[in-house]
């Protein structure tokens, strides 16, 4: 039997269905929703934006999250593993998802450490009168301290990846999540009782639609993608230490609704403090450490609320880069050369290595470019997240459609009797392999089944398809 496919019975497991939808939670909430997801609404024309997104992530985002989940569930194995299984031709698509996290891991931490300094510069002040500009600048170009901070995040995910699915993972997780959802509330409360800010609450709900355009919806498809860890294994990783009793359909949906959740109030807890200190809503990557920074100084209480918004950064970027590091591990210690401990640290050693060239890219190594314009940094992230992961979303849509057993498809089915005759007619879905593992051997009500199965087949590779070529 091949390697990639070998099962062992005593593969780890969720303990619980909450641990599980807390580590996919996790990995779902990450920079991207509290970084990334705020600046994109203040620059693509508020809620205009937010209802492109939630379109997006509700026809082709969720629909993608369930069939990513039951490829792993299926194969209780790796993304090689079990794409493998569905057939031995499409392993490579499991192995691309393996080379983005390889990606994904080599710049994600850098940013991770950034916030570690942060966090540290709430407790030691910036100074009097500081240029938060200069302090970003000068701190993410500096050859030492920038690595420095990289190491910590990378040894903080290297031990909760060591530590298991449950002793690791899943227990953390179950720590961090909630605690990060409790700390969102709060900043949201104290952003939203600041005088002012009633004008950021009115700029994220009134629609410009004038700022929208194709390139919109290019951006929002690639925000949904990014933001539900989509089309790289990692859920697909999660969803194979699912217990094969659980209810697949309902903790899959819990993943987009709290991860939503997490953006939008992230957006109500940053944009109105950027207006009610009258900073540019529209600053792009520096609002996180430039202008909140600045927003923090001025707040009353602002010291408090930095530590605590910086420890939730801290806690979106772990649970997320740790999903990364999991996919990697569960290859090689499915294939068997290795115990978890040793996989960890070798993947943990090459990624630390990968990040470090990305973290020059802000000073030392600045004038290499790998794409005209981007530094490694931006190339990473261009390559990782507007090319491999949407990619691995339409293979993923394209294997589940149309050719994991047969592909989901409609027939009629006609039985005659002795005569010849049509006795009974139905009408329906093959049920598959992959609908039999939605809905545990045709016990569970499986909702919108029809809708999903055409998402899957139609549109889902087709928008994904579109948004690419019109990239191009
Ligand atoms: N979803 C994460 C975020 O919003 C980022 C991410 C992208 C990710 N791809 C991933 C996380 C794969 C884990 C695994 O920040």
């Amino acid at each position: 039997m091949d390697n990639d496919n070998s099962q062992s019975s005593n593969r780890a497991h969720w303990s619980s269905t909450f641990g599980f939808i807390m580590a996919a939670a996790g990995s779902a909430v990450g920079l991207g929703n509290l970084w990334k997801f705020p600046y994109l609404v203040g620059q693509n024309g508020g809620s205009a934006f937010i209802v492109i997104y939630a379109l997006l992530l509700v026809f082709i985002g969720v629909p993608l999250v369930i069939a990513e989940i039951t490829i792993g569930r299926f194969g209780q194995l790796n993304p090689v593993g079990s794409y493998g299984l569905i057939s031995p031709k499409l392993k490579w698509v499991g192995a691309m998802g393996l080379v983005t996290g390889f990606i994904l891991l080599s710049f994600y931490p850098v940013v991770g450490g950034w916030i570690i300094y942060y966090l540290y510069h709430s407790f030691v002040s910036f100074g009097e009168n500081p240029d938060y500009a200069q302090i970003f600048a000068n701190y993410t170009s500096n050859p030492t301290y920038p690595i420095i901070t990289l190491f910590i995040f990378s040894v903080m995910n290297y031990l909760i990846v060591a530590l298991g699915v449950e002793k690791g993972i899943e227990k953390y997780s179950k720590i961090m999540m909630p605690a990060l959802l409790i700390i969102l509330l709060i900043v949201t409360f104290r952003t939203l009782s600041l005088d002012g800010s009633w004008e950021g609450v009115k700029f994220i709900f009134h629609p410009d639609f004038s700022k929208v355009n194709g390139k919109t919806i290019l951006v929002a498809v690639g925000q949904v993608f990014f933001s539900l860890s989509l089309g790289m294994g990692a859920m697909l990783t999660y969803g194979s230490y699912l217990s094969k009793k659980d209810n697949l359909f309902k903790s899959s949906i819990s993943i987009p609704i709290i991860d939503t959740l997490v953006a939008l109030l992230a957006t109500i807890a940053i944009m109105p403090a950027v207006f009610a200190f009258k900073f540019e809503p529209t600053a792009g990557p520096a609002l996180i450490f430039i202008t909140l920074p600045a927003v923090f100084a001025k707040m009353p209480m602002g010291f408090f609320i930095s530590i605590i918004f910086f420890t939730l950064m801290l806690f979106a970027a772990l649970t997320s880069s740790i999903s990364m590091l999991e996919g990697l591990v569960s290859y090689i210690t499915d294939k068997g050369h290795m115990k978890r401990f040793g996989a960890t640290t070798l993947v943990s050693i090459i990624i630390f290595l990968l990040g470090i060239p990305c973290s020059l890219s802000f000073g030392l190594l600045s004038h290499i470019n790998i794409f005209p314009g981007k530094s490694i940094f931006d190339s990473m992230d261009f390559i990782a997240s507007n090319i491999l992961m949407p990619f691995g979303g339409i293979m993923l849509a394209i294997c589940v459609g149309w050719i994991w057993d047969g592909g989901l498809r409609y027939e009629t089915i006609i039985v005659r009797n002795q005569k010849g005759n049509p006795d009974v007619v139905t009408n329906g879905y093959v049920f598959n392999s992959c609908l039999k593992e939605i809905t545990n051997q045709g016990t569970l009500n499986f909702p919108f089944m029809s809708a999903w199965i055409f998402i899957i087949k139609w549109v889902a590779p087709l928008v994904v398809l579109a948004i690419f070529i019109d990239n191009l």
